[in-house]
This record gives C-alpha cells, sequence and structure tokens, in this order.
C-alpha cells in the first residue's frame, strides 16, 4: 500500500505569547508574498485577525486563543508549519517561606505563585549565608521546595534566600532574609493516646510520642503545651507540662511520657496542634434496669449512667527547648 511521505517536521513548535498582546504566527519561512490559509485545530479561524502573506496575526489573544495553527500554502493545499499557540503570562514575584522541622539538620524553603501563568514556569533558588552561597537540593516529591544543610549552629549571621520564577514571557525574583532560630518549628507530637485509668473515675492518662521528624531529642530536647475540652463544649482548657506528671483540674490527671527541664528556653515557635484523641474515664458497670411496669423492661437494656460523665478532646503541641547551662 501506499504511504504519504512528508518532507516536513510534523512536531508541532509551540509559541508562548502574553494574553491581551496582538500576536504574529510565521507560516515556516515562506516569502513575504506566499498566499497561505490558516486552520486552528483543523477549523477556520474564527477570532479577530489579519492575515499578510504566510502571516497570520490574532488581535488580543485570550485563553481561548489556545490551539494547534496549521498553514497550508496555496494553491496546492501543501501543509507548510504548525504552531502550538500557548498564552499566558510572565510571572510575579513568588511568595517564599522557610522552616526547620529537622533542626539541628537543616531547614526548608518552599515557594508558591499567587497568580497563575498558565505556561510551564520554572524557579531558580539560590541560598546565602555569611556571604557564601550554600548548597541547594530540591526536594524529590514536592515541585516547589528545596532543602538546605545549617553550615553552622548559633549563627548570627542571616540567611538570604532567592527565589526567581521564570518562563518564556519574563521573570520575578524575591530575597527574604532570616535568623536561624527564627524558622524553628517542629512537626506536631505524634501517636497521641488518651486512655481510661481502670477504677479510676478521675484519671485519664494521655501518651505521645515526639515528631519523628525531629532528629535529636536528646540534645534538641521539645517541651510540650497540652489542652482539652470536653467533647460537647468549646472552650479549651491549656496544660503547660512543667514536669511529667500535671494535676489539670479537681477531676482529671495527665501523665505525659516525656520528661522536660525545669528552666528552659524556647527556640523558634510552637508546633501546630496535634491530631485531636479523646477519651472517656472509667465507669462502674451500669446496673440492669429495674421497674416495675412490665411493658418498660426490655430484655438485654441497661441503664444508662446517671452521672454523665464527659468525654474529653486532647491535643497537643511541642516547642525546641534549650536547657539554660546551654545558654
Ligand atoms: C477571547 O477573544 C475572542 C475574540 O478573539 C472573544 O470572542 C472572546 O469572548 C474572548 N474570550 C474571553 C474569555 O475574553
Ligand atoms: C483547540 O483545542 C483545544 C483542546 O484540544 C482547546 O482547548 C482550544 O480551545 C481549541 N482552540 C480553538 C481556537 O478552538
Ligand atoms: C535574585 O537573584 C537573581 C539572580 O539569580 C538576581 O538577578 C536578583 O536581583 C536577585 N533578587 C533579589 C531580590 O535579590
Amino acid at each position: 500500500f501506499l504511504i504519504k511521505s512528508h518532507t516536513f517536521c510534523i512536531c508541532a513548535r509551540i509559541q508562548y505569547e502574553r494574553i491581551g498582546n496582538d500576536v504574529t504566527m510565521q507560516c515556516g519561512s515562506l516569502d513575504n508574498d506566499a498566499s497561505v490559509t490558516w486552520k486552528v485545530n483543523g477549523t477556520d479561524v474564527k477570532a479577530r485577525r489579519r492575515e499578510e502573506g504566510p502571516r497570520l496575526i490574532l488581535m488580543e489573544v485570550n485563553m481561548s486563543s489556545n490551539g494547534l495553527y496549521s498553514c497550508f500554502q496555496n494553491p496546492d493545499g501543501q501543509r507548510r508549519d504548525q504552531i502550538n499557540l500557548r498564552v499566558g503570562l510572565p510571572p510575579k514575584e513568588p511568595q517564599v517561606t522557610c522552616r526547620s522541622n529537622t533542626y539541628p539538620k537543616g531547614f526548608y524553603c518552599s515557594w508558591h505563585l499567587q497568580h497563575p501563568t498558565y505556561i510551564p514556569t520554572d524557579f531558580e533558588v539560590y541560598v546565602q549565608h555569611n556571604q557564601r552561597p550554600l548548597e541547594v537540593t530540591r526536594d524529590e516529591v514536592h515541585k516547589n521546595r528545596c532543602h538546605v544543610k545549617f553550615p553552622e549552629l548559633f549563627s548570627s549571621f542571616p540567611y538570604w534566600v532567592n527565589v526567581t520564577a521564570v518562563n518564556s514571557l519574563g521573570r520575578a525574583s524575591i530575597a527574604i532574609s532570616f535568623e536561624e532560630s527564627s524558622i524553628v518549628k517542629p512537626d506536631p507530637p505524634e501517636k497521641v493516646v488518651a486512655k481510661p485509668v481502670a477504677n479510676n473515675a478521675r484519671r485519664l492518662e494521655v501518651t505521645w510520642n515526639s515528631p519523628s521528624t525531629w532528629p535529636d531529642v536528646e540534645t534538641f530536647p521539645l517541651k510540650y503545651f497540652l489542652r482539652y475540652r470536653p467533647l460537647i463544649r468549646d472552650q479549651w482548657q491549656h496544660v503547660t507540662l512543667s514536669n511529667s506528671m500535671s494535676q489539670t483540674s479537681d477531676l482529671y490527671f495527665f501523665l505525659p511520657n516525656k520528661k522536660t527541664a525545669a528552666k528552659d528556653m524556647e527556640i523558634g515557635t510552637w508546633s501546630d496542634w496535634s491530631v485531636a484523641v479523646h477519651a472517656t474515664p472509667w465507669m462502674e458497670e451500669p446496673k440492669p434496669i429495674t421497674s416495675t411496669t412490665e411493658s418498660d423492661i426490655i430484655p438485654g437494656m441497661h441503664e444508662l449512667p446517671t452521672v454523665r460523665t464527659p468525654t474529653l478532646l486532647f491535643t497537643v503541641m511541642a516547642v525546641p527547648s534549650v536547657i539554660s547551662v546551654l545558654s
């Protein structure tokens, strides 16, 4: 059978243009006096336009101008070019935040654009400390994130981070600076568990683990802050944990499994709150219903406890602390 051969490349080239601009598309390298017919997505071009020999000029392009434009030379109708028109915007300054949840190992910075550009946009990241550029590693999972190791600890020099957004239509950059300690923020405590204590209606045991991302709890211990409220209320009660066991109200005790230094200095900021868990204190076995009227007795049904024991909700957060000897 017959295979029609093409002497031109069938891969369309991409032409990026700015929204609102008048856009000129040139059909290959045809001369000014060539006559061509343009199609978009295989149909006639309907947008506001001018045609000048081998050129198609679209007026004030917008998102609906995107498409695959093909030009065919008259009169033989042979296709001479294909242009993939992508309409978009140059980037504006990205927003950048940096944070260390793995202190003292390093920190990460992430960035995003507040306004879409509609076309592929890349980012260049440059980090400097004490007039020295630092190595920047791109995150493998999060496209808009990079990691940097602390070159030294307790440094008084600020860090400078410069992120530049670049696409075919332009570039914009922003530089931020910060002190080491101001970006330290652990992840929330993990595996928070609250459970009743057997035979004790006035006690609940609450335990948790330090965030698994925190590399060295021995050298950089965390201090915790706990809050709780009855499930049916909105108001939280706050508890600063200064030792391994705290009495927080007349009724309940909390037993954290983490000791914190008696005298310490906080570095950085508190983590976000952990996932909330709830528990109800131990209750005596409810008694079966004793009723005089036959019709009220439903077999197997038990009386509800007359004293309503509140179910409590707990969450925990953490902050790094240095024992005062260090400071
Ligand atoms: C895009 O431009 C065309 C004219 O070329 C116009 O008909 C259409 O309404 C415009 N669309 C938007 C979303 O502005
Ligand atoms: C061409 O097709 C694409 C989808 O394949 C569509 O998004 C675009 O709006 C079309 N362009 C025109 C001008 O019809
Ligand atoms: C960020 O770095 C680029 C070079 O990569 C430079 O052109 C730009 O001026 C810097 N921006 C700021 C705000 O320092």
